[in-house]
C-alpha cells in the first residue's frame, strides 16, 4: 500500500542495564529489516542513550512518554519532549493505556494526552498516539465512542498537516499483555472505523495517509494475519519486543 508499515516496540518498565544491553546485542545480530517497514524501539528513559549508541541504526529510538512541559523548568521527574529530541530520539509514545489508567494513581486525562502530543510534535518528534477501549466498553458496544473521545481533543489541537507526524496506535486494553489478541477481523473493523472518523473529523487526505498500528498481544505467530488487513499499518508490541520474536513481527509484514 501507500503507507509504510510502522512497527513499534515498547519495552515498558523492563530490564536492567545489562539485560537491555544483551537485548540490543541480540537484535543487532538478527536479519535485515524489509524496506517497507519503519521500526522504532521505545525503551526506558535510562536506557535511551545506550540504545542510541549501540543499537543497529535501522531501528529508531523513542520514549514511552514525555512531559507536557515545553521547556526546562521546575517539573520534578518529568522528561520533556525537547530532551528526548535533544538526545536523539525521533519518536515518543503518548497516551498509552497504562499511563491513561495511572497504576492506581491519578491517570492522564484525554486533554493532557492531546497536549503532550502537541508539545512533542512542536519539538520535532513523531508520536505514536495510543487509544483503545476497555473490556466492558467493547462488550457494551461503545468501542468507537471511546476511541473518538480520545481523538477529539487532539483533532482540536492539531492543524491537518501536523498529523503527518502522528501514528495512531489502536490498542484494545483487554488485549494488552493478556495473550488475548483481537481477531484480525475485529481489529480491521475498528481500524476502518478509526480511519473513517479521521476522514469525517480531520480530512480525507489525513485519513488516507495516517498509519494505524494494532497493539495487544501481537507476536510472531499472529502478526502476519493482522498486518495483511487493509487498515492495519503496523503494530505496537510490548512483551514480544523484549525477545527475538520482535523480528518475526517485523517479518510478518506483507
Ligand atoms: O505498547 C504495547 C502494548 O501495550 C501491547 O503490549 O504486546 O505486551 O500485549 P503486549
Amino acid at each position: 500500500g501507500e503507507r509504510k508499515y510502522l512497527i513499534g516496540g515498547n519495552w515498558k518498565s523492563n530490564g536492567t542495564y545489562d539485560e537491555n544491553a544483551e537485548r540490543i546485542k541480540v537484535f543487532n545480530g538478527l536479519g535485515p529489516i524489509p524496506d517497507n517497514v519503519e521500526v522504532v524501539l521505545c525503551v526506558p528513559y535510562l536506557h535511551i542513550p545506550l540504545c542510541l549508541t549501540s543499537l543497529r541504526d535501522d531501528i529508531e529510538v523513542g520514549g514511552q512518554d514525555c512531559g507536557s512541559n515545553v521547556k526546562d523548568g521546575a517539573y520534578t521527574g518529568e522528561i520533556g519532549a525537547h530532551m528526548l529530541k535533544d538526545i536523539g530520539c525521533t519518536w515518543v509514545i503518548v497516551g498509552h493505556s497504562e499511563r491513561r489508567e495511572g497504576f492506581g494513581m491519578a491517570g492522564e486525562p484525554e486533554g493532557l494526552c492531546a497536549e503532550k502530543c502537541k508539545v512533542a510534535l512542536d519539538k520535532g518528534l513523531k508520536v505514536m498516539f495510543a487509544i483503545g477501549e476497555k473490556k466492558e466498553e467493547r462488550e457494551s458496544g461503545v468501542t468507537m465512542e471511546v476511541c473518538a473521545k480520545q481523538l477529539e481533543p487532539l483533532a482540536k489541537l492539531l492543524k491537518p498537516e501536523e498529523w503527518a507526524n502522528v501514528a495512531i496506535a489502536y490498542e484494545p486494553v483487554w488485549a494488552i499483555g493478556t495473550g488475548l489478541t483481537a481477531t484480525p477481523e475485529m481489529a480491521q473493523a475498528t481500524h476502518a472505523d478509526i480511519r473513517k472518523w479521521m476522514k469525517d473529523n480531520v480530512s480525507e487526505d489525513v485519513a488516507k495517509a495516517i498509519r494505524i498500528q494494532y497493539g495487544g498481544s501481537m507476536k510472531g505467530a499472529n502478526a502476519e494475519e493482522l498486518l495483511k488487513q487493509p487498515d492495519i499499518d503496523g503494530g505496537l508490541i510490548g512483551g514480544a519486543s523484549l525477545k527475538d520474536d520482535f523480528f518475526n513481527v517485523i517479518n510478518g509484514v506483507p
